[in-house]
């Protein structure tokens, strides 16, 4: 985890928020290649789950809502989490930590000290209050969403009179919730602010368990398709008692993080739950109407719910490589062609000649056209192959002496090292048949 961290700062993926203030905690920036990387996550999400299918609709549903929604969602009486702080060491610990041990309970799993005292249990609202109006006292409370759900139940209706869907259909988004976290940690693991990408797919009720079956399979496969590997990524059902206050049915999809398996995404059935509490809330009938039987019902919905940061987290962990290159070990990210930050990157031999800088310059400026290129000549030849591979540039195209009588370049492939010279004319022609195949 700590090359990882190290590597994000050091090639510009990710930054602690506010550094220079000395940093807010557990709150992260995402730097040029970070943002990229999670940009290529959300295009490959967005169209499997909506560019390419017929029955899901995008949305992008406001951050702040009324603050009715967070009662009718049951967040206000139950989204909370139980914590107890340790007087000695001043961790907190949540009570449903693993090392917590019922029959000792005076005993710190943090610093080991049994005895002196943990504060009582503790409940804690994990979201986070804002007001709204010029004035704090006149103003309105409300919250900052602590999941992007809410935003597409309260459209149920819209969708319906717009769209006119037949079931199952379903809506999807990606954006930033909020929760005030007890125990955040773990690098962009746990964090207070955070994206998400969620789907609200409506069934019929008769049909819910065949949909949350399909959509459990369905997301493992984005993962693994997206480069993932099989053996760090596993399904986890929610026993009874874990499952959150809206759920019928959980089934977790967690990967092996450098710090142990850890959930992914969460693939919920939510029964009836939000249609039933907004109709409930709002005064507004959420029903839907089934033209063909001739009768209104609440439908299911089936919930995959992801989160971005973990995603990119996970990505960065599976793609991380130590190789042995002769006497020299070099760090490479294998990132799936749709996912690298940058697909080429384009670098002259010599940087004291004039004509192969020129010439290494026009080839980018070209490439640019067609693939997220990059030009670098601020070292020798080894060490810019060295950065690209630590960013997971899947090509490099080096221009040299030669190039300027020969009119080819060396392409070389990021996971094999294999270099072979191509035409500089065929280059655009090449590398589009490498990154689509
Ligand atoms: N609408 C359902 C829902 O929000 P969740 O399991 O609480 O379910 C879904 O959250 C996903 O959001 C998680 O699987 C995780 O990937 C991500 N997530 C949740 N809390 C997070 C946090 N504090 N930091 C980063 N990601 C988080």
């Amino acid at each position: 985890m700590n090359k990882i961290v190290s590597l994000c700062k050091r090639r510009g993926f990710i930054f602690q928020s506010s550094e220079i203030y000395g940093g807010l905690a557990n709150t992260w920036d995402y730097g040029p290649y970070g943002v990229e990387l999670k940009n290529n996550l959300k295009r490959a999400w967005w169209k499997a789950v909506v560019n390419d299918r017929d029955d899901i609709f995008g949305m992008d549903a406001a951050i702040l809502m009324h603050p009715k929604v967070w009662e009718a969602s049951g967040h206000i009486s139950s989204f909370k989490d139980k914590y107890r702080d340790c007087l000695v060491c001043k961790k907190r610990i949540k009570s449903d930590d693993p090392r917590w041990n019922p029959k000792k309970p005076n005993w710190c799993p943090e610093c080991g000290h049994d005895g002196i005292g943990l504060t009582d249990i503790r409940d804690f609202n994990l979201m986070l209050k804002t007001t709204l109006g010029a004035l704090e006292i006149q103003g309105i409370d409300t919250y900052l969403r602590p999941e992007t759900a809410q935003g597409m139940f309260v459209n149920f209706l819209n969708i319906l009179d717009s769209r006119h869907p037949k079931l199952p259909f379903g809506l999807a988004q990606i954006g930033k919730a909020f929760r005030n976290e007890v125990t955040p940690g773990n690098f962009t693991f746990r964090t207070r602010e955070f994206e998400q990408m969620e789907i609200e797919y409506f069934v019929e009720p008769k049909d819910a368990d065949k949909f949350h079956e399909y959509w459990v399979k369905e997301r493992f496969d984005w993962y693994t398709g997206l480069g993932l590997k099989k053996e760090n990524l596993r399904k986890r059902q929610h026993p009874k008692d874990e499952l959150a206050h809206y759920a019928k049915a959980c089934t977790d999809i967690e990967y092996n993080f450098p710090f142990g398996w850890s959930e992914l995404e969460g693939i919920a059935n939510r029964a009836d739950f939000d249609l039933r509490q907004h109709e409930e809330y709002s005064s507004k009938e959420l029903k839907y109407f089934d033209d063909a039987a001739g009768e209104k019902f609440y439908p299911y919905i089936i919930e995959p719910s992801g989160g971005i940061d973990r995603s990119v987290l996970a990505f960065l962990a599976d793609a991380y490589y130590e190789e042995k290159v002769k006497d020299d070990l070099r760090t490479v990210l294998k990132l799936d062609k749709n996912l690298a930050p940058t697909k080429v990157a384009v670098l002259p031999l010599l940087k004291n000649r004039p004509q192969i800088v020129e010439l290494a310059r026009k080839i980018a400026q070209d490439l640019k056209k067609c693939f997220i290129t990059v030009y670098d000549d601020t070292a020798s030849i080894g060490k810019l192959y060295r950065r690209q591979d630590e960013v997971g540039t899947l090509y490099c195209v080096t221009v040299d002496v030669q190039s300027l009588e020969d009119k080819q370049a060396t392409v070389r492939d990021r996971d094999t090292m294999k270099q072979e010279r191509v035409s500089i004319d065929r280059l655009k022609e090449h590398l589009s048949d490498k990154l689509s195949n």
